[in-house]
Order: C-alpha cells, then sequence, then structure tokens
C-alpha cells in the first residue's frame, strides 16, 4: 500500500469498529486532485484489476472509456456532460472514465439482470488497486446520460453507468467551498447493526 500523504487523507481514513484491511480503510471519494499525470502502465493496471472481479455467467459486463486530461481524446466532451455540482472540482482530475455496461448477455440476447451488480464490482477493484497505488477516484452518477450518449455516439447495446474521476491527491485548499469542507470532514457510516441481520430475519 503506497502511502497518501495529504492532510485530508489523515481525516479521511475510515475508523472501523472491526479490523478491515487498510487498503479498504484508505480508499474515499477526494475531490482535491493534483497536476501530476497518471502513467498509462498505473492506469492499465488499474483496469486489469477491473478485469479480474467476479461477474455472472462471466459475462464480464463492464467496458471503461479511460481518457486523458492531457490527451487529445474525448475528456474534455465527457466532462462537459458532468452535473454543475461536478464540474468544478473534476477540471483538475487527470483521467475521466466513463464506466459502460453490456445491457445484454451476448449468447441469449436477453437483459442481463446482474450487469450493474458485476460493474460495481468492477469498479471496486479498480479503486481499491488505484488507492493502492497512491491514487483516489472519485465515482459520479451526476452526468447527463443523453448528452453523453449524444456527444459520444455510445451505441444502444451499452449503459453509461458512472464517470470516475481519477487522479493524484492533492491538499484539500486547492478547492472552493462547498468542496474544501466536503474534503476535510470526515466520512460516516451508519452502524454496522444497520447493514448486518444476524442469524435469523425476525
Ligand atoms: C453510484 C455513485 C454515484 C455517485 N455520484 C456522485 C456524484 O455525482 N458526485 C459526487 O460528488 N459524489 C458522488 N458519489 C460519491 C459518494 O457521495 C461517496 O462515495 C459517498 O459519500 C461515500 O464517501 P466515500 O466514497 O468517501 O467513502 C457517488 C458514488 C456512487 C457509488
Amino acid at each position: 500500500l503506497k502511502e497518501i500523504q495529504t492532510p485530508a487523507h489523515a481525516l479521511k481514513v475510515a475508523s472501523v469498529d472491526y479490523p478491515v484491511h487498510e487498503l479498504i480503510c484508505a480508499r474515499w471519494s477526494a475531490r482535491a486532485f493534483s497536476d501530476q499525470q497518471i502513467e498509462e502502465e498505473v492506469i492499465k493496471t488499474c483496469v486489469e484489476a477491473a478485469r479480474w472481479a467476479p461477474s455472472s455467467m462471466n459475462e464480464q459486463p463492464w467496458k471503461y472509456l479511460v481518457t486523458q486530461k492531457h490527451k487529445e481524446g474525448d475528456y474534455q466532451k465527457i466532462w462537459e456532460c458532468l452535473n454543475q455540482g461536478n464540474k468544478p472540482w473534476t477540471q483538475k482530475a487527470q483521467v475521466l472514465i466513463v464506466v459502460l455496461a453490456e445491457k445484454n448477455i451476448k449468447s441469449t440476447g436477453m437483459q442481463n439482470a446482474y450487469a450493474l451488480h458485476d460493474v460495481g464490482a468492477a469498479n471496486m477493484n479498480l479503486l481499491l488497486q488505484a488507492t493502492s497505488m497512491g491514487l483516489l477516484g472519485h465515482m459520479m452518477g451526476g452526468f447527463h446520460a443523453e448528452n453523453l450518449i449524444q456527444a459520444l455516439g455510445i451505441p444502444d447495446h451499452l449503459m453509461p453507468v458512472l464517470i470516475m474521476a481519477l487522479g493524484y491527491p492533492d491538499k484539500p485548499d486547492v478547492l472552493e467551498e462547498p468542496f474544501y469542507t466536503r474534503e476535510i470532514t470526515p466520512r460516516t457510516r451508519k452502524p454496522l447493526e444497520n447493514s448486518l441481520i444476524w442469524d435469523s430475519w425476525v
């Protein structure tokens, strides 16, 4: 696990009730990204991690459109499709990824009921791999899907699920409000009892 040493990071590491793996504690949804470019090798390693996620019938319904800020590509078009609340802080993210789901099962043409589940699992692999390499990611459902489909010409068999920002973290004070405060506010979770039913339903 590569140490992340921004002031915000110390505040964001999960404070857990049980001794969870440090990689899981260290991942959080950052908004302050540095200008440092992400090496192609590192990005590909993150997608490789996603590739090894489990999926229903091994369909692997995920697809990642990876764009880099400094490259000619779809980065700008993607950024334009983000909601107003996501536009200001994503401007510095070196990488924007459109996460897509293959809607149907290849062999039968039937709808894949687990596509979103499996894409989520792959995303988590990607984010944890990224965290282990000193990067932070931030998933966003806040984007205009119709505009994105139009702008990129996304074919009908794929569904854009999320846009993910990825970058090396920076100090929180590169952000304006309300993002600065969000960057330094510790993460919270509902109590474990809220997620866990022990032994029997009633
Ligand atoms: C499906 C999904 C959509 C999200 N959409 C947004 C978004 O549009 N903008 C944003 O700032 N954060 C977004 N988030 C980040 C969540 O707010 C964040 O994961 C949650 O508050 C927990 O914080 P943590 O990831 O730092 O633990 C999204 C997360 C997920 C999983």
